[in-house]
């Protein structure tokens, strides 16, 4: 499972780096989030070694959207808070979220959200903690611990932390138990290939052939199929887009067709399927000058082509019981016609027709209308909608 473990500022924070220890243990990827006070606690060193993952601690460092908190979400099956004080849980119960920690905790599902408390036993029992965590338990939010014994102020009563151990073998407990995981993380274990944006075919060391791909549809499918909890390898010809803000999509770019035919025919049979949604160019120069080729006088200047490997063909020639292929069509007329003969020549088990004949559909644009061709001839089609959407609609039928 992805878990994230949550730190917050009290005492027992030093014990929390063995909880992490025994969920690595346990065969489980960790990332930690802290609040600032909890590192007066425990260090960012100890958690980033025994996790093998960097800290989250910061909403804005690294990502000037400020959004880890939602790809580290779309990560996550579960997260603990191992130790939450009385601040912590004040602030989930009311909706506060004012740093890191709690702005990730506002958007995980309270289902998938266990509570270590550990506090005074005095500030344990006041009635305003208690109303949070009642509040808490009736959204879903789970609680392990306190336990009695010696505080930290000297004092013997209830809000020592559960020890590791036992918030260890609550989260296995509930995993075990647990329904919400399916829907959110159906293709946990499942690793997937994409292609996306065009390939350049250079002429000479300045100049190439090309498309106008923008890669935003292959990028959308790559993020859709990792918040599905798939293991995802993007392979992307040249784009104008950053990388994915997600551990689970590794990138692979490329400059050709023959580059990507390349990395797609490598990554593929360890793949459970691929969607193959880059404008590749059926031709390339049959020969590349490495300098700038000069004008010739007033003559015209013929450029002798050669066909590229079809990606998609070969693919589809290599495919193997329990894969699916999912090829794009680009088509400008006899659009399903078209498509239908790709989807059998190819041997593909979907096909998805975007026409420019449709307002907003392809090349560029954030939006996208598609009809998705089965082999058993079933289509389903959409409306427009944004290329977020429309991957969304691709992977529920062609995992389904
Ligand atoms: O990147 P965007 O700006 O968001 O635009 C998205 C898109 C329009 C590029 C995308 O939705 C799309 O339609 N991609 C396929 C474009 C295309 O090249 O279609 P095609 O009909 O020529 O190719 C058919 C299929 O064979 C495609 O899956 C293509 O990736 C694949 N192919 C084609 C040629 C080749 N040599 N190898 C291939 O694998």
């Amino acid at each position: 499972m992805h878990i994230i473990v949550g730190i917050t500022g009290g005492i027992a924070a030093y014990k929390t780096p063995e909880l992490v220890r025994l969920l690595v243990k346990a065969g489980h990827e960790v990332r930690c989030a802290v609040t600032e006070h909890a590192l007066q606690f425990t260090t960012r060193a100890t958690l980033e070694t025994v996790s093998s993952n960097p800290l989250y601690s910061d909403l804005f460092a690294g990502n000037d959207h400020g959004t880890e908190h939602i790809s580290l979400k779309d990560w996550a099956d579960w997260m603990i808070v191992a130790p939450a004080t009385a601040n912590c849980i004040g602030k989930m119960a009311n909706g506060i979220a004012d740093d890191a920690l709690s702005t990730l905790l506002l958007a995980m599902p309270t289902q998938r959200v266990l509570l270590a408390p550990a506090m005074n036993s005095q500030m344990w029992n006041h009635p305003s903690v208690q109303h949070n965590l009642e509040v808490l338990h009736q959204w879903g939010v789970h609680t392990v611990g306190p336990e009695s014994g010696v505080l930290a102020c000297g004092t013997d009563g209830i809000g020592r932390m559960a020890e590791p151990v036992a918030i260890a073998d609550k989260i296995r407990d509930l995993a075990a138990s647990s329904t919400t995981i399916t829907p959110q993380r159906r293709l946990a274990n499942q690793r997937w290939l994409v292609t996306a944006g065009p390939t350049y075919e250079r002429i000479d060391s300045v100049r190439f052939i090309g498309n106008y791909s923008s890669g935003k549809m292959g990028y959308a499918l790559a993020e859709a199929l990792a918040k599905a909890g798939a293991e995802v390898e993007l392979v992307s010809g040249p784009t104008a887009l950053g990388d994915i803000d997600s551990p689970n999509v590794n990138i692979t770019r490329i400059e050709s067709a023959r580059e990507m035919y390349a990395a797609a025919t490598r990554l593929f049979p360890s793949c459970h399927g691929a969607i193959l949604s880059a404008a590749v160019a059926d031709y390339r120069p049959e020969s590349t000058a490495d300098h700038k080729l000069k004008k010739q006088g007033d003559k015209g200047m013929t450029l002798h082509l050669v066909q590229n490997p079809d990606i998609l063909a070969t693919l589809g020639s290599m495919k193997g019981t329990g894969q699916t292929l999912v090829g794009f069509a680009l088509e400008t007329d006899n659009e399903m016609a078209n498509a239908t003969g790709k989807l059998q020549r190819k041997h593909l088990d979907y096909i998805v027709m975007n026409s420019l004949r449709d307002a907003g559909a392809g090349f560029g644009f954030d939006t996208n209308k598609v009809s998705i061709i089965a082999a058993d001839g079933q289509i389903t089609e959409s409306p427009l909608l944004s290329k977020k959407e429309i991957a969304e609609l691709i992977i529920n039928t062609v995992t389904n």
